[in-house]
């Protein structure tokens, strides 16, 4: 492990959950950590708590190249890493999404990543090092009904980053890719809005099962089986940044570590019954 010393780190999604834990965590092992968040409220709550915050809606370009350009500027051009974090998980039946909410899903949670990516990489491969720590699920490695929005944009994101990976060979950034299955955040309560806001329930086949997963998402209080805190990520992002070489994949929580484990053993449509028991076991 590598002294941390003011290396500056940008991180999107910053508001609440993963990104707001990381901040704090980072910031106290002393990187330089530009907190950014898409709301201007929550950027003014961020610099109260003492960073440098600023507004990045992943959804807009201009705020993600104002953003970069100030970062690069306040660092003399010098961003370490970035953390990839900022995203949502629209829920719904495949068959009960349409373009425009696949697009909205997509729009945040891969095309604004890669927009931002290729911005800092400039900056980076001048510099002849850097970290791309990119958050993904355990559902970039294994799907489950009803999530099918979210499963595309994280295999999206999986791929995408198995690619970039490859062509920053030999350029001293690294690209690693974290895995969390359930953290306490407030994915839940946004993912819930999402659901509420983009799906047409009542003459869904799945109406019966929607009221089901809806009091789940609706239920702040119960945790999924193996839930850990916003911490376990931060760790992986904290050995991302400082091994010399980080890992490609890091599987946090029991869970992930058990569905990658069961997809390189199982047959697909084995692999489909242990998932479809899973997703009737937390809508029961
Ligand atoms: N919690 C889990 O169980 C879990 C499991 C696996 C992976 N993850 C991943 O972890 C990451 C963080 O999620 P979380 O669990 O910390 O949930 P969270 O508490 O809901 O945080 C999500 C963050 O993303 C931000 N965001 C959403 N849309 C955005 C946009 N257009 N531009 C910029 N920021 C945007 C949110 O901002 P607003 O407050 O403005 O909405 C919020 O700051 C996500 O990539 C998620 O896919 C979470």
């Amino acid at each position: 492990m590598s002294p941390s010393t003011s290396r500056a780190v940008l991180i999107t999604g910053c508001s609440t959950g993963i990104g707001a834990c990381t901040a704090r965590i980072l910031r106290e092992r002393g990187y330089r950590v530009f907190a950014t968040a898409r709301r201007s409220e929550d950027v003014a709550r961020l610099k109260q708590e003492g960073f440098e915050a600023l507004q990045l809606d992943l959804l807009d370009s201009a705020s993600i190249h104002g953003a970069v350009a100030e970062v690069l500027h306040r660092t003399d051009g010098h961003l370490y890493a970035l953390f990839n974090n900022g995203a949502y998980g629209q829920p719904g039946a495949v068959e009960d999404l349409n373009r425009a909410t696949l697009r909205a899903q997509l729009e945040t949670n891969v095309l604004g990543w890669l927009e931002l990516t290729n911005a800092v990489l400039p900056a980076m491969r001048r510099a002849g090092e850097g970290r791309i720590i990119q958050n993904s699920s355990v559902l970039g490695l294994v799907a489950l009904r009803l999530r099918g929005a979210y499963v595309t944009s994280k295999f999206a994101i999986e791929g995408m980053s198995d690619t970039l990976r490859q062509e920053l060979h030999g350029t001293g950034i690294h690209v690693a890719l974290i895995e969390p299955g359930p953290i306490r955040s407030e994915f839940r309560a946004n993912a819930l809005k999402a659901f509420r806001y983009h799906i047409q329930r009542d003459h869904s086949p799945w109406h019966e099962t929607y009221r089901a997963a809806e009091a789940r998402m609706a239920n702040a209080e119960a945790d999924a089986p193996f839930t850990l805190g916003p911490e376990a990520v931060a760790r992986c992002v904290v050995h991302a940044l400082e091994a010399r070489r980080p890992r490609v994949r890091y599987h946090v929580t029991f869970p992930t570590r058990l569905f990658a484990f069961l997809r390189w053993l199982l047959p697909a449509r084995a692999m489909d019954a242990v998932l479809r028991g899973v997703s009737r076991g937390e809508n029961r």
